[in-house]
């Protein structure tokens, strides 16, 4: 039997479509013409009524959405009579107002096991994005203040829309806005001298300058002049008096090399650390003075405001009575300053709802001034993180949350002596699963959901977690080395795939990744991570039930036994595309 893969009927091109990208496209397109044929439409007008089924269907299309003349069921005859098989499509039925088609099994899985092979870690991207480019703001987390889980969350949706964005096509900047500015660094200076202790400094940064921070807040209740004293120090700090500025200059420098370090473990980098204190004082007077121009500010008590009720977000202080800036008139000058460094065509924010109306002020404000690009600011938000505390107490800092993950997780993995010992290194792997159980219990639910965090669920093998997929992608990597005799694969060409058909796990699988490249597209319409981590579970899922039918170890013929090998070589390489996409390091052993 021949073995080369039969050219395919050639289809007509549909714009928005990608064939060599996305092998499940030139089926729907198929699907298409057929409907376009038997109903006197266009192949572009069907195509996207070529919807994904419900189980045990491939593809369905919905006739009512093409609003022809007379009843649904003639239409369906009429698609139905005309219905030929071919190479794309081997069965069609027809079911109320709908459409069911079947594709034929074979081609589908040659040439979707086909495709994930020639183009391997470029499986699933696209050229969407290309020629574009997007500023990228997420993490974000505030100098000598806690790290709380909302930056968590910020940093993980924004790790994850990071390798979305460039698995799109675009060229994406990602940038740490740090909160380093502000009355508070006034507070921590006036702290920093009578509790500051360089050592320390050097030693643990973020946590003494939180302890120092604690300290002086609390003086500050107690005696109110120590606000006063803060108050003076940032002014000077905002008139960039070198004194005023130098401990804070080292702050901020060993703030951001630990920042970095606990960054890398959790994979999460970025081009560019930026601050608050970044945004010039120039471009705020600029900003503030054009809007006082365009007749939009108004004077209360000394201080200016910028009236936004009629859009129903409030009133706006854009500067203080003493005439210092504010969180929001950095964001009005800072983003004016990306704008014109970087000219992207989109920017995006990933800070939690709390800050929703923060961020439609600015975004306001800016279009009120005209700016033609505000419709291009994007803000991705998301819910509460309820209930983290670790065995010691409430968490603060990014690093004891690592801590506390690795450490739980290393001592599930203690409870398996055997399975314990064949792990190389367990610090690492349990690091690594830890990490992975956290991420995942992130962005398992749409973005906006609050929810509780909980050790053990997400720490557990069982259940939809992040431990499960990594163990799901190491058992699929242990098929290699437990069959060294099938590896290197032959050339694809040569390898026999019609028998896998009469499995239908194998069948499943296929279609799981063939439909990864629309997982992804439909990931940057949503910026959710949810749909992409739904999809690692079915997947997950669909190789644990093909593990015990569609056999490797124990298949006599070698040429069914290749096939097998490189349906779940596949499958691996999708999961890792998936989980990678996700910032996931998938392990190989664990
Ligand atoms: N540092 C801020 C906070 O922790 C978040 C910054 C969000 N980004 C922005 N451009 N405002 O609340």
């Amino acid at each position: 039997m021949s073995t080369e893969p039969k050219e395919r009927t050639p289809l007509p091109a549909v714009p928005g479509t990608d064939p060599s990208r996305c092998m499940l496209d030139s089926y729907r397109i198929a699907i298409a013409q057929m409907v376009a044929d038997a109903l006197g439409l266009t192949v572009e007008q069907v195509y996207p009524g070529v919807q994904y089924g419900k189980k045990g269907v491939d593809f369905t299309v919905a006739l009512p959405r093409f609003r022809l003349p007379g009843k649904v069921d003639d239409l369906a005859k009429k698609v139905i009579e005309k219905f030929q098989p071919n190479d794309y499509v081997a069965s069609v039925q027809h079911d109320k107002a709908f459409i069911h088609f079947m594709l034929d099994t074979n081609n589908v899985t040659r040439d979707i096991l086909t495709q994930i092979h020639d183009l391997g870690d470029k499986y699933g991207t696209n050229e969407s994005g290309k020629g574009k480019k997007v500023v990228l703001e997420y993490s974000s987390p505030n100098i000598a203040k806690s790290f709380h889980v909302g930056h968590l969350r910020s940093t993980i949706i924004g790790a994850f829309l990071e390798r979305l964005y460039k698995a799109c096509g675009w060229d994406v900047t990602s940038m740490n806005y740090l909160g380093d500015w502000g009355t508070q660094f006034g507070l921590i200076a006036v702290g920093f001298e009578k509790y500051g202790d360089r050592e320390l400094l050097e030693k643990d940064t973020i946590k003494h300058l939180f302890d120092v921070y604690v300290k002086i807040n609390k003086d500050a209740e107690a005696d109110p002049q120590v606000k006063v004293d803060a108050a003076a120090w940032f002014r000077r700090m905002e008139n960039y008096e070198p004194e005023a500025l130098e401990d804070w200059r080292l702050w901020r420098r060993l703030s951001i090399e630990k920042y970095a370090s606990e960054y890398d473990r959790l994979n999460v980098h970025f081009d560019v650390y930026t601050g608050e204190s970044e945004v010039s004082q120039e471009g705020m007077q600029k900003a503030v003075a054009k809007l006082e121009e365009l007749g939009l500010v108004e004077e209360s008590n000394g201080a200016k405001l910028i009236d936004l009720e009629k859009h129903g977000l409030g009133k706006a202080v854009i500067r203080k009575r003493d005439g210092t800036s504010i969180y929001l008139t950095r964001d009005i000058g800072g983003t004016i300053e990306r704008m014109e460094k970087y000219k992207p065509d989109k920017m995006i924010w990933v800070v939690s709802s709390q800050q929703d109306l923060h961020l439609a002020q600015f975004f306001k404000i800016l279009e009120l001034m005209g700016y033609p690009w505000a419709k291009d600011l994007v803000h991705i938000n998301y819910g509460l993180v309820q209930g983290m505390s670790t065995r010691k107490g409430t968490v603060v800092f990014l690093e004891q949350i690592i801590q506390e993950a690795t450490r739980s997780m290393h001592e599930v993995m203690q409870k398996n002596e055997e399975k314990y010992n064949a792990v190389e290194d367990p610090e690492m792997t349990s690091r690594e699963i830890g990490i992975t159980g956290i991420k995942i219990q992130d962005m398992a639910a749409k973005r906006i959901n609050n929810y509780t965090f909980n050790w053990d669920r997400m720490l557990s093998f069982e259940g939809d977690t992040g431990p499960y997929l990594q163990y799901a992608h190491v058992r699929l990597a242990s098929i290699g080395r437990k069959n060294p005799e099938l590896l290197p694969l032959p050339p694809r060409n040569e390898i026999q795939t019609d028998f896998l058909s009469q499995y239908g796990q194998a069948r499943e699988i296929v279609m799981l990744l063939g439909s990864y490249p629309d997982v992804v597209l439909t990931a940057l319409k949503t910026h959710e991570p949810s749909g992409v981590v739904t999809f690692l579970f079915r997947l997950a899922h669909a190789i644990s039930s093909a593990w015990d039918v569609v056999i490797v170890k124990g298949e006599q013929d070698k040429q069914k036994a290749t096939a097998k090998m490189w349906l779940f070589e596949s499958a691996r390489v999708v999961l890792r595309q998936g989980m990678v996409l996700l910032s996931i390091r998938p392990l190989e052993r664990m």
